[in-house]
């Protein structure tokens, strides 16, 4: 059972291994996982009884050991796999989903690659360019709108990635670890611009990711996953108002709240 907010730090749910914390389902939720299960059909059980909702307003991070199911919860998410056993609520029409590969065509241009979803949902030009130069002024890309793929920094394709899916204005926005592949200082600074996009967009986020940091700097709550079959063992609710500044992280609370939520991921591989 999740347990209210208390103190001014966070809250951290019982642990007690197999028993399954996160039980109430909100079904007005952006996004709801009701008793989601997922054994392929080579046996490999990869989640058991996921059960959690995301509310507009809410970005919550999911950290766990690699191969808990993580991806395969996304992938359920949006779509592109069904459950064996649970239901999924979400409005997929504007889902938006980003992905540890920036994912960019080499023969478009910024502008190009980033008006490529707007154009597959019909939007006409006056309306893509519209949407673009918006989602280009949000990310930080105006003046590189005319490069091609091939000469941007890793940093630059990300968020060239992450102006393609804004441009859907998507109430519901998944992140599959997008910034695994960027160096530290890129990371943070693109942490910092996820959560002021998050607080400008008003979108419902649901995050992965291997960083505690990083799911501590950027969300509401985060959520911690036992080794495979992947089942939610933990939950810190992240009191810091937003905007967060970068000193955020030398916080002696944001150290405490990492540590422990570093402490669960730690019980959740044994
Ligand atoms: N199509 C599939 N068929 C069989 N097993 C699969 C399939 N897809 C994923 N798996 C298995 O399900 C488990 C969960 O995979 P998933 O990719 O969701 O893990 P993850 O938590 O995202 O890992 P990582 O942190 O390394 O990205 C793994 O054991 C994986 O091998
Ligand atoms: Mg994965």
């Amino acid at each position: 059972m999740v347990a209210a907010a208390t103190g001014n730090l966070h809250t951290l749910f019982d642990m007690k291994g197999e028993t399954d914390l996160v039980t109430t389902v909100t079904t007005t939720g952006a996004l709801s996982f009701d008793g989601i299960g997922m054994t392929f059909p080579d046996g490999t059980e990869a989640l058991r009884n996921i059960t959690f909702s995301i509310d507009k307003g809410e970005f919550i991070t999911v950290v766990g050991p690699s191969g808990c199911g993580k991806s395969t919860l996304l992938r359920i998410a949006s779509g592109l796999l069904d459950p064996t056993a649970g239901s999924v609520e979400v409005d997929r029409e504007r889902l938006g989903y980003v992905f540890q590969d920036a994912t960019l065509l080499p023969w478009r241009t910024v502008r190009q690659n980033i008006e490529l979803l707007a154009e597959l949902h019909g939007f006409d030009s006056a309306e893509r360019t519209r949407l673009s130069t918006a989602a280009i002024e949000l990310v930080g890309l105006t003046g590189f709108e005319n490069h091609y793929p091939k000469s941007l920094s890793g940093g630059m394709k990300m968020r060239t990635s992450l102006a393609r899916t804004l441009t859907l204005k998507p109430p519901v926005f998944l992140f599959d670890e997008p910034f695994g592949a960027v160096d530290e200082m890129t990371r943070e600074h693109l942490n910092e611009e996820t959560q002021r996009l998050f607080q400008s967009e008003g979108f419902a986020g649901l995050f992965i990711t291997h960083s505690i940091s990083e799911a501590v700097f950027m969300s509401t709550k985060v959520y911690v996953m036992s080794a495979r079959p992947g089942r939610i063992i933990a939950g810190f609710d992240v009191p810091f108002s937003y905007p967060r500044q970068p000193e955020l992280r030398f916080n002696p609370d944001f150290a405490q709240l990492s540590g422990e939520v570093s402490l669960a991921l730690r019980g959740s591989s044994s």
